[in-house]
């Protein structure tokens, strides 16, 4: 009974040195499962204890017990200081950390063509009064075609080459012009939103030509609208875009169902004065689609044409972006290369 008494002792010290040195968690742990785990040294010599009479048991049991809690209790206590340890190393390493310390010297980025003449169209038209509107980029025939009075058997509808999405009646948006009638339904009058965002036609892919680009949408209704109103409000985006108040637009008729009378829209070549590559030497560059809107467009927006009347716009931003960054190839616009995207 001595013996085993003395065993208790000797793991009682043994543990209370080893927990005492334990330098962190891992060896903690080791340690414990090695003196209190089930097949540890202490369970080895309640096993021991099994075989000695009542009356040994009677006072060896206790201080078996008496052990084990114990060095449970200081297990725990080391544990809780190991793990404040390292806590409190983990702040002081990332103390001198500054999140917000700037470096002189760190590479920049820019903002994409498209990104920074979106920001410029929007400028521009928010000081004229406009609001900004969106739409998906997935819509339903209704707001590509239908509504916009292109009727399923329009032949119009073969001037733009849809992606069609296997869900039926889902494609990719054509033009920005869908936008127009979430707009309208919106219910709120008069309007005079303008539209920035990416259109897509099923095209092959050359330096001019790619199967997404952007257009840039404007809508305005009120009781009044003429186009007058369309024309100067067209006058004015384009002396503030190009920054100069030299340059004219020219409208020739144009035909798209959703506007009467409909325009194309041809603004002056701001690089040459007698006839240049980029204008093909006409002196003149396309810039989109306008008109007033087609009553029956209004009625599909829930609008009534009797009351309100409003123009529409429709311009291509890719177009614009490559001549005012001097991109001459839409590929290049449309790819995520940094060392091309660092010249802006
Ligand atoms: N949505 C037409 C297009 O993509 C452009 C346009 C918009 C024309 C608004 C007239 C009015 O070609």
């Amino acid at each position: 009974m001595k013996n085993v008494s003395i065993e208790f002792e000797k793991i009682r010290n043994q543990a209370k040195t080893l927990i005492n040195q334990a330098q962190n968690l891992t060896t903690l742990e080791t340690i414990r499962v090695d003196l209190l785990g089930r097949k540890g040294k202490l369970a080895d010599l309640m096993v021991v204890l099994k075989d000695l009479s009542i009356e040994e048991k009677r006072t060896l049991g206790p201080l078996a017990n008496q052990v084990k809690t114990e060095l449970e209790e200081l297990f725990q206590q080391k544990k809780n200081n190991l793990f404040n340890d390292s806590l409190r190393q983990e702040e002081e390493h990332y103390a001198g950390f500054d999140v917000t310390a700037y470096k002189t010297g760190h590479k920049k980025g820019s903002l994409h063509p498209y990104t920074q003449l979106t920001q410029k169209n929007i400028a521009i038209f928010t000081s004229l009064g406009f609001k900004i509107s969106d739409g998906p980029e997935i819509e339903t025939e209704f707001y590509n075609f239908e509504a916009l009075n292109i009727p399923e058997s329009h032949p119009a509808r073969d001037m733009q080459d849809t992606f069609w999405i296997d869900v039926p009646g889902m494609l990719l948006r054509t033009h920005t012009s869908t936008v127009q009638i979430h707009t309208m339904q919106e219910g709120n009058l008069p309007i005079a939103v303008i539209t920035p965002g990416r259109v897509y036609r099923q095209e092959a892919t050359d330096a001019s030509h790619d199967f997404m680009f952007q257009q840039l949408e404007g809508l305005v209704i009120d009781k009044n609208i003429s186009m007058s109103h369309l024309l100067g409000t067209l006058k004015t985006w384009l002396h503030l875009i190009f920054n100069r108040n030299d340059l004219s637009l020219r409208i020739r008729p144009g035909y798209f169902p959703f506007v009467e009378p409909g325009i194309e829209v041809d603004v002056t070549c701001p690089f040459c004065t007698s006839g240049c590559s980029t204008c093909k030497k006409t002196g003149w560059i396309e810039m989109g689609g306008a008109g007033l809107i087609h009553p029956n467009v209004l009625k599909a927006g829930g609008i009534n044409p009797e009351i309100y009347r409003g123009f529409a716009f429709g311009f291509g931003m890719t177009r614009l972006a490559m001549l005012i960054y001097g991109i001459n190839d839409i590929r290049l616009l449309h790819s995520n290369d940094k060392e091309f995207l660092k010249q802006f």
